[in-house]
């Protein structure tokens, strides 16, 4: 058993998992497999390479002035699927990519049992730039950025999109809603199929949690054709 194989069974032990029934491997059923936007076209990758650009050069609100890295966000231009976290962390600002601290790490894990990698998937935040401290995001810097996200998501054109945590639900709609009483639902955003749920940090503090996440990451498997 190679270390990839160990380290997603050491995973999914961790999200609750006693026992596994065997399955077909996806490669032994190539037909299958769904299409998670490994290619891109050159005027999507060159509208999203504008994008960052202007990210990179934002002074719209007061997080410019702290920022080390704008972190704007990593993975497939052409993902089927996306994550939308909080905001950049301390580790997030120093190396301008998102979800790489602790909270990151087991995201990454998520996305390895899900049999999909970092770069399969796209990987965002609503708030580009790190909050001081790490508090949370005020209500103007989610104005700020919120455009930013919302091209983002139409330039990727997902099918489907995982909210982790209230922040990126909530900025991303524009509703208020409570994250516990829609945490595991479907929801739509513009069309694109809208799975909220837990952020990872949440996860780090409250690791019973995990259970629901992977039953929610197990649903937008099976959207995506993701044999379980
Ligand atoms: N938390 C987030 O929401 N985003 C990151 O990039 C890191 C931690």
């Amino acid at each position: 058993m190679n270390d990839d194989v160990l380290h997603e069974l050491a995973m999914l032990r961790e999200l609750g998992y006693t026992h596994l029934d065997l399955v077909p491997t996806r490669s032994s059923q190539a037909d299958d497999t769904p299409d998670f936007g490994a290619q891109s076209t050159a005027d999507s990758s060159d509208s999203l390479d504008a994008l960052r650009l202007e990210t990179h050069n934002c002074t719209a609100c007061r997080l410019a002035g702290t920022r080390t890295n704008v972190v704007f966000g990593v993975g497939s231009p052409t993902a089927d699927l996306m994550f939308i976290g909080e905001a950049p962390g301390r580790d997030e600002d120093l190396q301008g990519e998102p979800f790489v601290g602790r909270a990151g790490q087991l995201l990454t894990d998520i996305i390895k049992a899900m049999k999909l990698s970092r770069e399969q998937v796209y990987i965002a935040n609503v708030i580009k730039c790190r909050p001081p401290e790490n508090r949370n995001p005020e209500a103007d810097e989610l104005d700020q950025c919120r455009p930013f996200l919302r091209r983002q998501v139409a330039l990727i054109k997902p099918k489907v999109i995982v909210t982790l945590g209230k922040f990126g639900l909530q900025s991303l709609t524009e509703k208020s809603y409570a994250i516990s009483a829609v945490r595991g639902r479907w929801l739509d955003y513009n069309g694109i199929k809208l799975m909220p749920t837990y952020h990872p940090a949440y996860l780090l503090r409250t690791p019973a949690a995990k259970k629901d996440v992977w039953a929610d990451m197990k649903k937008v498997m099976a959207e995506l054709g993701i044999p379980a």
